[in-house]
């Protein structure tokens, strides 16, 4: 018999951390990058221009991908290769339908690590152990980052998460 475990089941660690400007953000980024493991799964959303993308060319950097990442708004998915392959994902211009018959699955439980911007609008098809990741304005250059560890190991990686001025 299948046994269903639902997302009550999974530890989950919660905190927001502030960033002062684009250079945290990238650190932000770096500390997830250097933890990232085969099928880590990372869900980011916030409004326009918040960082979303920003935090995923600075994961991308950290985790070795050379050249250029942009957001994949028209492509959906973007393949690169660093220490692991990075599968960076915007869900922007689609729905939950539609993205139905992308896949995303293959992605997900891959060698690799999944980034999805507009995470929030594919609730039903991610991974319930992940790490959410919720970006917003704070005045200037600062942005409020709420970091949501859904399981093993994710809540373990917010629960560890140095302060801003702290992690380099
Ligand atoms: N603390 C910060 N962290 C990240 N980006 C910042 C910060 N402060 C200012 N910025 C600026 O905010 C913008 C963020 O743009 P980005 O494309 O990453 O947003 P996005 O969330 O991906 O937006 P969209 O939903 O339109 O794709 C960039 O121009 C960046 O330079
Ligand atoms: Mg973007």
């Amino acid at each position: 018999m299948k046994v269903e475990r639902s997302v009550e089941a999974y530890e989950t660690y919660s905190r927001t951390w502030i960033s002062r400007g684009e250079a945290d953000t990238a650190r932000l980024a770096g500390y997830f990058a250097a933890l990232a493991q085969p099928g880590t799964v990372i869900a980011l959303d916030g409004d326009l221009g918040a960082g979303k993308t920003k935090f995923s060319q600075g994961f991308a950097a950290a985790l070795g991908v050379r050249g250029i990442v942009n957001s994949p708004t028209f492509t959906l998915i973007k393949e690169y290769e660093g220490r692991l392959p990075l599968y960076h994902m915007d869900v922007y211009r689609i729905t939950q339908d539609e993205a139905e018959d992308l896949g995303l699955d293959e992605y997900f439980e891959g060698r690799g690590v999944s980034l999805v911007e507009w995470a929030s609008i594919i609730p039903d098809l991610l991974p319930a152990g992940r790490l959410n990741l919720h970006i917003e304005h704070a005045g200037g250059e600062g942005r409020l980052v709420t970091c949501e560890g859904i399981g093993a190991p994710y809540a373990a990686w917010v629960e560890n998460l140095p302060e801003p001025g702290v992690l380099e």
